[in-house]
């Protein structure tokens, strides 16, 4: 019997992003969507396009690169943002518009302040207005865990004969329990009778929303929305690798089923999206976090050397750690060994993109003993998301502050020249940011700052992310910096997140809108 195919949707880039402190800029989504493409998702949802100028801008420069996923844009049921969606996808070769609206009487009642007649009459328009723009159209009942039955079923009725070809049967909140959700599953699935596919989307809140995917394949959903490492609003999504894994491993119950997602890509794709958005996945988390294959107790230790299949229920290999942690590169590897390495790990680079990574992977292995995965794969990421170089550090002095008052000077090169200045601040950070101000000429507001250590050892490298406002009216730009140097590093970061509020600026410019203008 031939098998039937779960279509994995990810929302990382948009239900993820949702994170808190897990923004991304352009360059970081378009890495992470072609990582998920080589993942083998069947559909990427790639952001929310009427949300910001940023989003619109990620969602089109990813579909202009994906050509073997899906790529959808999430667009409430209102007509701005199903066009904003419907432009943004444009030049994807596979396009979906998915719109939402909420369902539940308290959604309905509280927040939307509309009928249930009125909220079918605008499901109806976005998904015919959607299907001006593409075939597939998704529509996603907010809160459908807690939402009627009845209810379900006549809008589900509406909306599949205005167009909608998957039916999304979101638990928003993260209240149901497995059995709850495969009820409803089963229920809603016999009856539409293959008039749409039925789709799931979990949250975490109570930490089942795995569960809730696995139990509701088993009742008839044949798509499942999920992110990697599990990020999303609040306690997040439904995490795709535990997802995946248990379909694969447990052909015992899921043997029927079958999905494209090549689990040796799981492990590369959940390192990427950390070094990202520097939210680590907790060490024990299933899969990817950092212990899941490590074995502590001496008679686990025992039995693993005696026979793997003892304590280990999954090879490290199947989900691509098998090339991990291994001591890589040294100073005197050369330029086909690194690249070697990168494509290993699932980087491709431009030549000048490799030339100049390359350049800081020799300035890091005179300095540094040891040099992992992890280490290479920040470089590279950190290479591909600071493309845009407005204004570039060129070098950084800072006074010792244990006595006297902190003070840092600075070299930054803007249109060809370079420029230096010196600040004092209430704290060496401080200074920094506020000489960098004072050379650009942009006041930027710090709102997060977070520095992680990337791989090990005391020489490790410092991964700096920062969150800062330039334009009151504009959304928080990140940045991201890297370097042995903690305050290098947090110098690169907010000159990092300048250039991006600079690129926004130029882009907002070049579509004649002003920066308060969302699409
Ligand atoms: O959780 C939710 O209901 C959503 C919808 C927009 C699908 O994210
Ligand atoms: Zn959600």
């Amino acid at each position: 019997m031939s098998k039937e195919t779960i279509k994995i949707f990810d929302t990382t880039l948009r239900d993820g992003e949702q994170s808190p402190g897990a923004s991304m800029n352009t360059e970081e989504k378009i890495q992470i969507a072609s990582q998920l493409e080589r993942l083998g998702v069947d559909i990427i949802e790639a952001g929310f396009a009427a949300a910001s100028l940023g989003d619109f801008d990620a969602i089109s420069k990813i579909s202009q690169r994906v050509t073997n996923s899906t790529v959808c844009s999430l667009a409430r049921a209102i007509d701005s943002d199903i066009k904003a969606a419907g432009d943004a996808i444009a030049s994807a070769k596979m396009q979906r518009i998915h719109t939402f609206i909420a369902t539940s009487p308290i959604h309905m009642e509280h927040k939307l302040k509309m009928s249930s007649d009125e909220v079918i009459a605008r499901a109806v328009r976005a998904v015919e207005y959607a299907r001006s723009f593409v075939d597939d159209v998704e529509f996603s009942c907010e809160d459908a865990g807690r939402s009627e039955m009845s209810f379900l079923k006549e809008i589900t009725d509406a909306v599949i004969e205005a167009g909608a070809t998957t039916i999304n049967l979101p638990d928003t909140v993260g209240f149901r329990l497995p059995q709850e959700i495969g009820a409803m599953v089963k229920e809603m699935s016999q009856y539409t009778k293959g008039r749409a596919i039925i789709s799931v989307h979990n949250h975490n809140d109570l930490g089942l929303g795995v569960a809730n995917s696995l139990e509701s394949v088993i009742n008839g959903a044949r798509q499942i929305e999920c992110t990697i490492n599990g990020l999303g609003e609040r306690a997040g999504n439904a995490a795709l690798e535990e997802i995946v894994m248990a379909l694969k491993l447990r052909s015992d119950i899921f043997g029927d089923y079958v999905t494209n997602i090549n689990t040796k890509e799981i492990y590369p794709s959940s390192r990427l999206i950390a070094n990202i958005t520097g939210i680590e996945p907790q060490p024990n988390k299933a899969i990817v976090g950092k212990n899941a294959f490590a074995h502590e107790s001496g008679i686990h230790q025992d039995g693993m050397l005696k026979n793997k299949s003892t304590y280990e229920i999954i090879r490290p290999e199947d989900i691509g750690l098998d090339i991990e942690d291994t001591l890589v590169l040294g100073k005197h590897s050369g330029r086909a060994a690194f690249k070697d390495k990168l494509s290993k790990l699932g980087f491709t680079l431009d030549d000048d993109e490799l030339n100049r990574a390359f350049e800081r992977f020799k300035e890091l292995a005179d300095k540094k003993k040891e040099i992992y995965d992890d280490d290479i794969r920040a470089l590279a990421t950190s290479q591909m998301a600071n493309v845009t170089k407005i204004f570039e550090l060129v070098s950084l002095q800072i006074m010792d502050c244990s006595n006297g008052v902190p003070s840092s000077a600075i070299t930054i090169r803007h249109n060809d020249q370079e420029i230096t200045d010196a600040g004092i601040g209430d704290g060496t950070m401080d200074a920094i940011f506020k000489t960098i101000d004072r050379i650009s000429g942009y006041q930027g507001r710090l709102m997060e700052y977070r520095v992680k250590s990337v791989s090990k050892g005391k020489d490790a490298l410092a991964n700096v992310t920062v969150k800062v406002t330039f334009n009151e009216n504009q959304p928080a730009m990140i940045g991201h910096g890297l370097s042995l140097d903690t305050m290098l590093a947090s110098a690169r970061a907010y000159i990092g997140a300048l250039n991006s509020y600079l690129s926004m600026e130029g882009m907002l410019k070049l579509r004649g809108g002003d920066s308060g203008d969302t699409i």
